[in-house]
């Protein structure tokens, strides 16, 4: 079996890459990156040393290149998990987020079926059902809940969503499309909540909290993602959504104090909050449970002391990161937030 992996150089797909080396060795895997500045190749050291791994520098939304590699490659499998990913970059520069993310999946949906992948895998977001309410906890995001979105990030992920029913519906072309909540583990990038508090409270900087910190996420260790995804592609029926999520909500708050209390170090700023600010997200995941028997294995607890202790065991890794264009854009991000 050959499966097609793009953003493999990026949080979850390299965490994909790795779990699908070990978890299936007879299988060939091709990585399609562009490496933006939240794809790393460093990341990937590991995964190129083996044979049954091959790596392309490429943008999904470029579709000469991207015809040519499936033309070579035929893929049974194709798995999306490339995108411009952050909530805060999609507010300052939206137009990115249409180019990769929507542009990039109809390029991507193209080619799979022009070349007859027998799986096109969509990985989506739980944020493209909106927010709810902090005071309804009764209420979840269910596969029919409405797309709602509010983000230009989350708006171009449900896009892509869009087209990749539609690409079943008219060709009858076989996708499947998981949504998951928030995800944290190694070889996140530390732009987002969880690497970004770990790795200031590190480097002895204020932890920015935006707005009240009362704001909740529904948070699951990466690597339960990314045996969601390989049952989907193996199990899942096609034309289904499946959601992904662990019933884990936390208060952004409580994950911050959590990193301190661990780490035994790290001061709170709170700062002006994000535009348009999601407050909850929580995920039903019933139907992959009982469909495919999916389950998260590593509770919070766990798996934020492993994540921490990654960190602190690969502060290469992330120095790397911070000593790039990272800079530039933490000035921009942070600097004037009071
Ligand atoms: P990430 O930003 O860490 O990685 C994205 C990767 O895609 C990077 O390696 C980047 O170089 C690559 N990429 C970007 N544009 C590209 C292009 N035009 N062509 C080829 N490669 C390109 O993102 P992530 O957090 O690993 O998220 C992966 C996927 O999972 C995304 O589709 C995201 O929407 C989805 N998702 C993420 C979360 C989360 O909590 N991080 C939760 C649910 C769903
Ligand atoms: P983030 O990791 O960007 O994921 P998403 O917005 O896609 O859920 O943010 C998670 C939560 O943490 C979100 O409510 C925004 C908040 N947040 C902060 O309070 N401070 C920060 O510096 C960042 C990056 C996020």
């Amino acid at each position: 079996m050959k499966v097609l992996i793009t953003g493999g150089a990026g949080f979850i797909g390299s965490n994909f890459v790795y779990y699908m080396l070990e978890k299936h060795q007879d299988y060939q895997l091709i990585c399609i990156d562009k490496l933006t500045y939240a794809g790393n190749m460093s990341t990937l050291k590991k995964a190129m040393e083996s044979r049954n791994f091959t790596f392309y520098k490429a943008d999904i939304a470029d579709r000469q290149v991207i015809d040519e590699i499936f033309e070579k490659e035929r893929p049974d499998v194709v798995v999306n998990f490339a995108a411009e990913s952050h909530v805060d970059r999609s507010i300052t520069n939206p137009g990115i987020f249409l180019e990769t993310n929507v542009i990039g999946t109809q390029v991507l949906l193209e080619a799979s079926k022009k070349y007859n992948v027998k799986r096109y895998h969509q990985v989506s977001t739980d944020e493209v059902y909106g927010d709810l309410p902090l005071e309804r906890k009764d209420l979840f995001f269910t596969e029919l809940t409405p797309l709602h979105t509010s983000s230009p990030y989350s708006a171009s992920k449900a896009s892509a969503d869009l087209l990749t029913l539609a690409y079943f519906r008219t060709y009858g072309f076989p996708v499947t499309i998981s949504r998951c909540s928030n995800n944290y583990g190694p070889f996140h990038f530390p732009e987002k909540l969880i690497p970004l508090m770990i790795v200031n409270a590190l480097k002895e900087k204020s932890l920015p909290v935006y707005g009240d910190g009362k704001n909740v996420r529904d948070w699951l260790y990466v690597e339960d993602h990314c045996k969601a995804i390989d049952l989907i592609i193996h199990k899942g029926r096609v034309g289904e959504i499946y959601n992904v999520g662990g019933h884990n909500e936390k208060t952004n708050l409580e994950v911050v104090n959590e990193i301190i209390s661990y780490l035994g170090k790290g001061t709170i700023r709170f700062v002006t909050d994000r535009a348009g600010h999601d407050r909850r997200y929580a995920i039903d995941p019933s139907k992959i449970t009982n469909e495919l028997g999916w389950f998260p294995e590593t509770s919070f607890n766990k798996g934020i002391k492993i994540t921490i202790d990654w960190y602190i065991q690969n502060q290469g890794w992330w120095e790397e990161i911070l000593n790039g264009t990272y800079q530039e854009y933490y000035q921009k991000m942070y600097g004037s937030k009071a």
